[in-house]
């Protein structure tokens, strides 16, 4: 097996190029959307979500050449949920990936049309390219994302962190708002990745347990970071949170505390995977990683 870092730069790599080939040329009639769209995706972010997508493929015996759209539909998602989280309407953030936000270096209609567009663009991708054996298979891959990225996934986690900000949430309630606004779509990041292989009954249950502990432990470390990080390691402005009065783990339970829940999370995931057994090894290396990150 090769050294974990090899293997991430090489999906990474992967990733970018399958991207750049599936987003609209740029200077293509509307060029402005199209060249913000690009802006958006291309050349930026961990990668997280396509990296947990192929390790869960790769767990399944799943062939790349078709977790490969799998991996960029959630991207795309997740892309257009950045550019709508830097929106003035609702975290008013400058930076993200190092580079301006889209609606500072476009304007803000752009940014919004790029979000819409990029969402599309992602089911457009799962619906079109073969990434299971027969087309009911398929539909149901189309679905789970469709949820995921919806009022009871990602979006309606984002209206509950709004509806939040000057609130002091309990755990279950922030546990709650973190599981849907990032945990969704980490999850449905895993749970297509498998499911472009075979994915036997019992293997679904411990990747969408593992999923759902790594999903929460990646919000939490987000929480920790933004507390704890620079603006220069993160590429995004550092202590937002602190400074909208937004409850997270951090102000909850203090930095410590987040730390050791997002540890307690990760051996959960390690555990659930137990029975896959060193298929899921590429699955283990990613919730070290998501824990013990430093951006
Ligand atoms: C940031 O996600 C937003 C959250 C859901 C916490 P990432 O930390 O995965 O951002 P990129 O993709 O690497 O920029
Ligand atoms: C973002 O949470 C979640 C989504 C984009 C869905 P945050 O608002 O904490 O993400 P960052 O810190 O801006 O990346
Ligand atoms: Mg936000
Ligand atoms: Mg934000
Ligand atoms: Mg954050």
């Amino acid at each position: 097996m090769t050294d974990f870092s090899t293997w991430m730069l090489t999906c990474q790599t992967h990733m970018e190029n399958v991207l750049a080939d599936s987003l609209p040329a740029a200077g293509i009639a509307p060029s402005r959307l199209h060249d913000a769209m690009r802006y958006a995706v291309l050349g930026g972010g961990k990668r997280v979500r396509p990296l947990l997508a192929f390790a869960a493929g790769e767990a399944t015996g799943a062939d790349r050449s078709r977790v490969q759209y799998a991996a960029a539909a959630v991207e795309l998602i997740h892309a257009y949920s950045l550019i709508h989280d830097d929106m003035p309407a609702m975290d008013d953030d400058a930076l993200r990936r190092g580079k301006p936000t889209v609606h500072v270096e476009f304007d803000e209609a752009t940014a919004l049309l790029t979000g819409d567009a990029l969402q599309s663009l992602a089911f457009e991708m799962l619906s079109t390219e073969p990434l299971a054996d027969d087309a009911a298979s398929q539909l149901a891959m189309v679905q789970l994302l469709a949820q995921a990225a919806g009022s009871r996934g990602m979006a309606g986690g984002q209206a509950i962190d709004l509806d939040s900000v000057n609130t002091a949430l309990d755990l279950p309630e922030l546990e709650f708002m973190h599981i849907h606004k990032t945990g969704a779509l980490i999850r449905a990041s895993v749970l297509l990745g498998a499911r472009c292989g075979t994915l036997a009954d019992q293997d679904a249950v411990a990747l969408d347990h593992y999923a759902k502990c790594i999903g929460l432990a990646f919000q939490v470390v987000d929480d920790v970071l933004d507390a704890e990080a620079s603006t220069a390691t993160l590429g995004k402005t550092a202590g937002k949170d602190a400074a909208q009065n937004k409850p997270t783990y951090v102000s909850l339970l203090g930095v410590t505390r987040a730390r050791e829940l997002a540890q307690e999370l990760c051996t959960d995931a390690h555990a659930a995977l137990e029975p896959l057994g060193p298929r899921a090894d590429r699955l283990r290396q990613l919730a070290d990683f998501v824990v013990e990150r430093s951006f």
